[in-house]
């Protein structure tokens, strides 16, 4: 694994998943995990990778995704999970040679907006959630299509709008009782709802030189905090996700409220040993043109 330039403009999310956002998802690894399993899934199967193919998958994070693309194309094949985040590359690592992986399965950290990557290597385009987070996404993308092969592909997965997203809405609702709304992002502005808007990923992916664009709906119940105890299950929001980003800089004297609102809120929800919340996405393909 070795360290690369990247794209300054990129560097608030660079520090911001080198911090307590890249440790923590580290830390809670196992619960992430399970509670993203249906969406790897999904987008492993409209992804349909083959044995012997080349794979980059991109935010690649702790590498659950990275390591399900490895058994797919197998020892002939190749997975590079790039990433900026240094605590969650180390635990990727790890999964990859406790797995006895690392023939076919190597990491790089790196910008992808930036990285120069080998170009014309690659088959497929991955990312369960990990491409939302450009500054400029037209450019991101025109970059990491460079690493195409002419006859390669994108597959990736990212969220809806947030409004159809009540995993993030029920518990945040409830915090916002308390603490004063975030300024509203901008438009396509890089974070989890960065490409919640389906007719601007599709013009993005044009400009940036993808054809055939296709853009499904995918929508669960998600299994929220599985594994954690009901009386704790506030701690997962407060902490994880979208709802601990709003509350990056609230008053900390109304912490002990707030996750008092997020508990009433998120209790009802949970059965079988987890918040059961919809989750709402978009299933993005595409082609090298
Ligand atoms: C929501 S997490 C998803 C992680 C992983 N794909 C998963 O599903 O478990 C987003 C990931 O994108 C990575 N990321 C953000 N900006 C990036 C960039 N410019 N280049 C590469 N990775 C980036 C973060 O470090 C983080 O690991």
């Amino acid at each position: 694994m070795s360290q690369t330039t990247s794209n300054p403009t990129n560097d608030d999310q660079i520090e911001f998943w080198n911090g307590k956002a890249g440790e923590e998802w580290a830390e809670r690894n196992d619960q992430m995990d399970r509670m993203l399993a249906p969406f790897r899934d999904a987008a492993i199967a409209a992804a349909k990778p083959r044995p012997g193919e080349r794979v980059l998958d991109i935010g690649c994070g702790c590498a659950d995704t990275s390591l399900s693309l490895a058994k797919e194309v197998g020892p002939d094949g190749q997975v590079l999970g790039v990433d900026v985040s240094g605590p969650m590359l180390a635990l990727a690592q790890h999964k990859a040679e406790a797995a006895q992986l690392s023939n076919c399965l190597s990491f790089e950290e790196a910008d992808a907006s930036a990285y120069g990557f080998d170009e014309g290597a690659f088959d497929l385009l991955f990312s369960r959630f990990g491409v939302m987070f450009f500054a400029d996404p037209p450019g991101a993308f025109a970059n990491m299509r460079k690493a195409l092969k002419p006859s390669g592909r994108v597959a990736f997965i990212c969220w809806a709008p947030v409004f159809d997203n009540d995993w993030v809405m029920v518990p945040l609702a409830a915090a916002l009782q308390h603490i004063p709304a975030p300024e509203p992002a901008a438009p396509h502005a890089p974070g989890p709802f960065g490409l919640s808007d389906k007719v601007y990923v599709e013009e993005m992916l044009e400009i940036a030189g993808f054809s055939n664009i296709a853009i499904e709906p995918f929508e669960i119940m998600m299994r929220v905090g599985a594994g954690v105890e009901k009386d704790k299950i506030a701690d997962f929001f407060m902490e994880m996700g979208p709802v601990s980003r709003a509350l990056t800089n609230s008053d900390e004297a109304l912490s002990d409220t707030v996750r008092a609102a997020i508990q009433a809120a998120v209790e009802p929800h949970y059965a079988d040993g987890a918040v059961n919340l919809k989750g709402s996405c978009w299933i993005v393909t595409a082609n090298n043109a």
